[in-house]
This record gives structure tokens, sequence and C-alpha cells, in this order.
């Protein structure tokens, strides 16, 4: 028997890039993943506007009733948005990312840590970005809802170390991943940027996603996690 069998995982964002393949990775390892996203045509996805906390509740509330529990949220659903430098960025594009990227995984801990509190026991994964870390200045929502975002969670680990200890929040901080994401800027100009030469793949922000869900990162919370390929460390 696996060490996550029995344990609910929900995904956000898992309709593809580092979402589908943390779903996939944890359904591998032995979590009942409930992997959700904006587009629910595909089958296996369950329908969830990150943005709402409406959508939100009637996730949660169904997980609640079917399974009794969760034990792991990852809020990898994130959006980044053409013409998003200072003098472009519509306030649109501004709202969007903020809602997406900050006000969607904020609904999530808000909605999901009552369940978890119910077992005493939780992992929190909000992906965030190098970005949060060192700027972009082609990407100006983006790196400030991602700079929140990093905030955010060492608020809610604080929040949680003395009120649930059992319940745990980190933030990942993938950098450039070849995912759908990227697509709209030329693959040389990250890879060139990038120390190991390459763009990072989705699974390995897995790995890291399923340690931090085990016992053995039992002592991690309040933390941000780069996987960037040496990025952030120039
Ligand atoms: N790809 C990269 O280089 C990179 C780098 C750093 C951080 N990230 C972060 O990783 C996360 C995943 O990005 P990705 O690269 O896999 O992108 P992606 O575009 O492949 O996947 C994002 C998924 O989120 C979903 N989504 C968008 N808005 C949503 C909403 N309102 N509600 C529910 N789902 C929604 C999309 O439908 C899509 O399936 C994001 O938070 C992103 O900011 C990605």
């Amino acid at each position: 028997m696996s060490r996550a069998e029995g344990k609910v995982a929900l995904v956000t964002g898992a309709a593809s890039g580092i979402g589908k393949a943390c779903a996939e990775r944890l359904a591998r390892d032995g979590f009942l993943v409930i992997g959700c996203d904006l587009r629910s045509d595909l089958s296996g996805i369950v329908s969830l506007d990150v943005r709402y906390e409406v959508e939100w509740q009637s996730v949660i509330a169904g997980i609640d009733r079917r399974y009794g529990r969760l034990d792991v949220l990852v809020n990898s659903a994130g959006v980044s948005l053409e013409g998003d430098t200072i003098e472009h960025c519509t306030p649109e594009t501004w709202s969007t990312t903020f809602e997406t990227n900050l006000t969607g995984p904020f609904l999530g801990m808000k909605h999901a840590i009552p369940l978890m509190r119910k077992r005493g026991e939780g992992v929190i994964l909000n992906i965030g970005s190098i970005l949060a870390n060192v700027a972009g200045g082609e990407a100006a929502a983006y790196s400030a809802s991602k700079g929140a975002l990093s905030q955010l969670t060492k608020s809610v680990a604080l929040d949680l170390a003395r009120k649930s200890p059992g319940i745990r929040c980190n933030a990942i901080l993938p950098g450039y991943a070849a995912t759908p994401l990227l697509e709209r800027w030329p693959a040389t100009t990250h890879i060139q940027r990038t120390p190991l030469g390459r763009l990072c793949r989705p699974e390995e922000v897995a790995s890291l996603v399923v340690y931090l869900c085990g016992n053995d990162a039992a002592a991690v919370t309040g933390s941000a996690f780069p996987v960037d390929g040496g990025y952030t460390a120039q």
C-alpha cells in the first residue's frame, strides 16, 4: 500500500503544463486526484474557475460530501497575458492576472483549510514563479501577482503553524518551463538565460510537489523553492 493511499489531492490548472504534470504524478503515487480547470471540456477535469468564490465553495463541498477529507491542495492555475508592460497593461489584464494568480490561491486556501482541519493534516502548495524574486520587465502584473503570492504563502504558513501545525503551506517557484504558457515567447531567449541551458520540465516541478507532500518534509513550511535551472542564482 502506498503512503498516499486514501489521500485526496485537489490540483488547479490541471488541464495543462505544470498542473497536469502534478496531477498525473500525484495520481501515480497513489493519491486520489481531483484535477480542476477552466477548461472542463477535457475528460476527467472538474470545472473550476479559481477566480470565483462560489465555484470554490461548490467544489470543496463536493469533495467533503464524497470523500470527507482533503489532504493536498496544489494551486497551479495561472496566466501570463500579452501586453503586460507598465505602459501597455490594461486594467483588464491587471485584474485578470491578479484574480487568477493571487485571488485564486487565496480562495482555494480559504476554503480548503477548514476541510483539512477536520483531520488536522494537510499540505498546500502554491505554484509561484521566479518572477516573485527577480522582476521581468515584460511581465508587470504577472511579477507583482507572484510576489504577492509568495508573501501570502508565508502569512498563511505562520497562521497555520500556530493554529493547525499539521497543515503546511509552501510555494514552488518554477523557472522557465516548457508549457503552453511560455509559447508566446521564443524558447531560445529563455534557454540562453538559464544556466543549465535548457527549459525546466513540468515533471521536475511535480517531483518537488511530491516531496513536499510527504512526511520527509514535515518540518517544511513557509518556504519558497525555486526549480529554475540556476536562474535565480545569477
Ligand atoms: N511555464 C513557465 O515557464 C512557468 C514559470 C513560472 C511559473 N509558472 C506558473 O506555473 C503555473 C502553471 O503554469 P503552466 O506553465 O503550466 O501554464 P499552462 O498555461 O500550461 O497551464 C495553466 C492552466 O491554468 C488554467 N487556468 C487559467 N486560468 C484559470 C482559471 N481562472 N481557473 C482555473 N484554471 C485556469 C488554464 O486553462 C491552463 O490549463 C502558473 O501559476 C504559472 O504562473 C509557469
